[in-house]
């Protein structure tokens, strides 16, 4: 009998042993010790059989009990430190925790300039219209009155993808594709990609924005390019700003003239933002060359027209003083939250 239990109590502590060293988690871990040692377990069970052993082999029994419950306890334990804790996703959240604020979406600053100016323009009686950012050079080159032995193509030296097909210097070739669509009057304004083999520095990039603008009509004069640019300056920057045209020359326009706007910073006075000449550059514009209408088929002496492209990149810098362009193209969260 009690020789009986003795070995029931030796099984015990090799299986016990065996399923402690086999116990992965913290829960099987725990299982064990509820089976092993609990108040209905194994070992409980065994010394059930105590009371019917004749008293003197009782201390026997018993103390090998208590030596087995001994080890398989410290066994348990020193199981349940090393033991892997699976937690079910109910476990992992935690009411007390300030929440996760959402990512709101935003548009990026240069998207808020054209956004801008175009909804200016269009609400001078302008349509947005798009054309494509692969193009031909007769369309980009050619039919703009620019040769490609004309020393002003050397300046949109470019990304040719094929004989006579390149990434678009400028918008400019969407006017040509405009006129050839369609009879004036027109008035459109014209957001998009161009590229240029520039070096990516602290004012270039080699892809960029612009918008173009194009009015063609009979009677269009230099006055009313004046008007519209001076009317879109005063509701973009402000009533107070001020508007200067200075001689220019692009193939395509004639005359030709580059826009300055009185400085946003000082208004004026000159300060460091507009290396102390009061005005900062915004645009190319000029008089539609008839040349231009040839080529798309216009009578260049019944219609007249303006032309006017700005680069909306240049346009946010000075609105939000950027120091690098490159800050507009490199998608970091920390600078273009700021935008939100
Ligand atoms: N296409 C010219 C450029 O990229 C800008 C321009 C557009 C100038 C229309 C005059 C008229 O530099």
């Amino acid at each position: 009998m009690a020789n009986d239990l003795m070995q029931q109590l030796a099984l015990l502590e090799r299986e016990g042993s065996e399923a402690i060293d086999a116990a992965v988690e913290a829960g099987d871990v725990e299982r064990l010790r509820v089976e092993l040692l609990g108040r209905k377990g194994r070992l409980t069970g065994i010394l059930r059989g105590l009371g019917q052993l004749p008293a003197d082999q009782r201390p026997r029994v018993g103390a090998e009990a208590n030596r087995i419950k001994d080890v398989l306890a410290a066994r348990l334990e020193e199981r349940k430190e090393r033991a892997v804790t699976a937690v079910s996703d109910e476990a992992l959240i935690d009411l007390t925790l300030p929440g996760r604020a959402h990512w709101r979406g935003g548009l990026h600053p240069v998207t808020q300039v054209v956004e801008e100016v175009c909804g200016i323009f269009e609400s001078l009686g302008f349509t947005r219209v798009r054309g494509p950012e692969v193009e031909t050079v007769e369309y980009n080159f050619t039919k703009l009155n620019t040769p490609l032995d004309h020393p002003a193509a050397d300046m949109h030296d470019t990304f040719y993808l094929a004989d006579g097909v390149v990434l678009r210097t400028h918008t400019s070739p969407v006017q040509a594709r405009v006129m050839e669509e369609f009879e004036p009057p027109i008035r459109v304004v014209v957001p998009g990609t161009v590229y240029r083999r520039d070096p990516f520095d602290a004012s270039h990039a080699p892809a960029f924005e612009q918008i173009e603008g194009l009015a063609v009509d009979e009677g269009i004069t230099f006055i009313d390019l004046k008007a519209t640019i001076a009317e879109f300056a005063r509701r973009f920057l402000g009533p107070q700003t001020k508007t200067r045209f200075r001689p220019s020359f692009f193939p395509f326009t004639e005359p030709s003239a580059e826009v300055d706007v009185s400085c946003q910073i000082c208004g004026g006075e000159g300060c460091s933002a507009c290396k102390r000449t009061g005005w900062m550059e915004i645009m190319g514009a000029g008089m539609v060359d008839p040349a231009v209408f040839e080529a798309v088929g216009y009578d260049p002496e019944r219609y007249t027209g303006f032309a006017f492209g700005m680069g909306p990149a240049r346009i946010a810098m000075q609105r939000f003083r950027l120091p690098d362009i490159r800050l507009l193209y490199e998608n970091d969260m920390r600078f273009l939250e700021q935008f939100g």
